[in-house]
């Protein structure tokens, strides 16, 4: 689905990727853990096309190289919900989900289809719908910003840290939910968080990142009993609970 090979990304004195090549499976969810500023972000705009690698590095997506000339058309075809949820306040929930298919000139009655099938899918309130943002709560934003992702029902589906802003309860569950979602459509997913449970949690293969680099590549089970390195081990002792129950 995404090939990325020979991956830098410069940004004046700060490597923020360096030399990365990752290959995702269609039908799959691989996740990008790794800690704040390792150059997640990053890596999954540069899958998207929104930003460009250093000269040098190729994304191949479907087998077609993303370049600025197509990355604009290639980008329908891959829904992308970035850290911050990015809903347009001043958009109820029903036009920030419909407002790239309305673009593309959709029919009112395939956008109308399309959006009850969504709220089905994520189990969004149908009369949330008509509400703006500010009036949901922060899961049912999440769930906006999901069906956005999904309108026009897109081959890939990249997600920058869907849950990083919820608190714990609303989190597990919304992390059940998007388990659910993504056995339901097959999609191929990528996915980043910070979260090792959630990882192991929602992801078949985990690319654990450092320092714009991958230190290790595999499932969460590989990575407990044959890490790659040290840091393996540490970053995963880090995120055990202090508390025994
Ligand atoms: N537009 C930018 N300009 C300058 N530095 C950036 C920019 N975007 C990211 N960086 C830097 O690149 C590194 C990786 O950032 P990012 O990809 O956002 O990390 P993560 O998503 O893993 O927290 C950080 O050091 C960050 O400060
Ligand atoms: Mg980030």
């Amino acid at each position: 689905m995404l090939e990325l090979k020979n991956i830098s990304k410069t940004y004046g004195q700060t490597k923020a990727l360096k030399s990365i090549n990752l290959s995702i499976p269609a039908g799959k969810t691989m996740v990008l853990l790794g800690q704040s500023g390792c150059g997640k972000s990053t890596l999954i705009r540069i899958m998207n096309g929104l930003i460009q690698a250093d000269n040098g590095g190729t994304v191949y997506f479907e087998d077609v190289q993303i370049t600025p000339k197509n990355a604009l058309e290639l980008r329908h075809k891959m829904g992308y919900v970035i850290q911050e949820g990015g809903l347009f306040p001043h958009l109820t929930a029903y036009q920030n989900i419909s407002l790239m298919a309305h673009y593309l000139g959709w029919t009112e009655d395939r956008i109308g289809k399309q959006v009850t099938k969504l709220t089905q899918l994520t189990q969004f309130p149908p009369e949330g719908l008509n509400r703006f943002p500010s009036q949901l709560s922060g899961g049912q934003r999440q769930r906006v910003s999901l069906m956005r992702a999904l309108a026009l029902d897109p081959a890939l589906l990249l997600l920058d840290e869907p849950l990083g802003a919820l608190d714990p309860m609303i989190r597990s569950g919304l992390q059940a939910d998007l388990k659910h979602i993504f056995q339901t459509l097959g999609k191929t997913v990528v996915i980043v968080t910070h979260d090792i449970s959630e990882a192991g949690f929602l992801g078949d293969a985990i690319v654990l990142l450092r320092d714009g680099q991958i230190v290790q590549q595999g499932s969460l089970t590989e990575l407990v009993h044959t890490p790659s390195d040290p840091f393996v081990t540490q970053f995963i002792n880090a995120q055990r609970s202090p508390i025994e129950l």
